[in-house]
Order: C-alpha cells, then sequence, then structure tokens
C-alpha cells in the first residue's frame, strides 16, 4: 500500500535549511550509511518537492558539471512559476490543492510510495489534507539562528507516534514518526 512519507533532514532546533536556503549545516556533519537512503528509495514510486527545493537542486546541478539528475522515479513540482525542466528527468510541474492532484500522484505512484522531499509548507499542505502518512526526520547535531521550519503547523496530542529510533552516526539520529490514524502501519526504513 502506498504510504506518503515525508523525509528530510533537519536541524537540531527544526528548520530544513537557513533562510537563504543554504545546507551547509547538514553537509557540514558526517553523512550517513548510503545503505538507509538505498533502502528507503527503492521503495519509492514518485517524488514531490516544492519550487524552492527544485531550484536548488537544480542550481547545484549545474554547478557540478559531473552531476546528474539523481532520481529515476517521476517528480513533480510544485509551483505558481513558469519554470523549466531539467534534460533527460522526468519532471511534472503543477500548482494549487494537493487533494485534487493525489489520485494522479498515486496513479503514477504504482503501488510504491510517495516522497514528500520538502519544503515544511509542501509537507503540511499533505498533512492538512490528512495525506501524510510518516514523517521520517534525521536530526543532525546542528542548530540555526533562523531558516525553513520543518514542519509550519501546531501538530498536538497523539496525533504522531514515534515508531522508530536509529543512530545513524554520532551526529545524526533518525526518527519515524506515524501520523495520525495511520499508527499500525509502521515499518523498519533504516
Ligand atoms: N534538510 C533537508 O533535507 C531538505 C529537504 C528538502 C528541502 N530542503 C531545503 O529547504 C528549503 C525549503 O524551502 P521552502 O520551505 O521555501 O520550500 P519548498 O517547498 O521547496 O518551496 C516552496 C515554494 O513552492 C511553491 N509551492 C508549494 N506548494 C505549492 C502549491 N500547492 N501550488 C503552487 N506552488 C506551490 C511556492 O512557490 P512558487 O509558487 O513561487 O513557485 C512556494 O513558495 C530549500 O532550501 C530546500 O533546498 C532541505
Amino acid at each position: 500500500m502506498t504510504k506518503v512519507q515525508y523525509y528530510t533532514a533537519a536541524s537540531l532546533n527544526g528548520f530544513l535549511a537557513s533562510t537563504d536556503d543554504a545546507l551547509d549545516w547538514l553537509f557540514s556533519l558526517e553523512q550517513p550509511d548510503e545503505q538507509c537512503y538505498q533502502a528507503f528509495i527503492a521503495q519509492v514510486g514518485l517524488i514531490i518537492m516544492g519550487s524552492a527545493t527544485y531550484l536548488w537542486l537544480k542550481q547545484h546541478l549545474q554547478q557540478d558539471p559531473g552531476a546528474s539528475w539523481p532520481y529515476q522515479q517521476p517528480v513533480w513540482v510544485m509551483t505558481s512559476q513558469k519554470l523549466t525542466a531539467i534534460a533527460h528527468a522526468n519532471i511534472n510541474f503543477a500548482s494549487g490543492d494537493i487533494a485534487k492532484l493525489y489520485p494522479t500522484l498515486l496513479q503514477q505512484a504504482a503501488g510504491k510510495n510517495i516522497w514528500v522531499v520538502g519544503g515544511g509548507e509542501l509537507a503540511a499542505q499533505f498533512y492538512d489534507a490528512g495525506l501524510l502518512n510518516e514523517i521520517i526526520v534525521q536530526i543532525g547535531a546542528a542548530t540555526l539562528l533562523s531558516g525553513k521550519p520543518l514542519l509550519p503547523r501546531q501538530v498536538m496530542g497523539a496525533t504522531l507516534t514515534l515508531s522508530e529510533v536509529t543512530q545513524l552516526n554520532a551526529q545524526l539520529v533518525q526518527l519515524v514518526y506515524q501520523v495520525a490514524s495511520d499508527v499500525d502501519n509502521t515499518s523498519q526504513s533504516c
């Protein structure tokens, strides 16, 4: 069964990136074993991200001539802008209500999971629509003065159930939370 998973890394005080979209805080940390990511991505059938995340990826691809588009899966970019796709990448652009788009996403995921890459506001749109099943967050040993928040919503009470804790190295811990009605839908992600 398809799960919608928000898989990301955040600073100890809950930021994805600094205000200017920099990820220096993350890349300065010891990186986790690649096998964890490989196990996760093998179960992903579709990827969705906001335009800031897409533009960050695009810019970094352009700056590194040896790099190529990293995803085999269809990628959806949510934007109200007219953005250009990357050559040889399966990229779709859409805007508006996530709930209306969801049946198309589900069909394209073909039984595998949907990875919400970020940012936090896009993950929150899935949460608001009752479509977010799992949050997988790698908390890094760094704090930022300000930045892009992990999930800009007030989520309290029994909504989130911690299902897995994995220490990845001396600077990263991975937490897996099941969201709301999905508490029995646990999986080993790493
Ligand atoms: N730490 C990590 O692992 C991690 C993971 C992911 C991202 N990041 C970084 O975190 C930052 C996230 O930035 P961000 O929070 O600003 O978010 P973002 O989600 O990447 O981009 C937000 C933008 O996407 C567009 N958008 C989102 N939902 C939409 C919708 N339903 N319809 C139309 N457009 C929509 C809007 O811009 P427009 O309409 O103007 O296009 C919105 O301002 C980036 O720097 C990214 O690289 C870090």
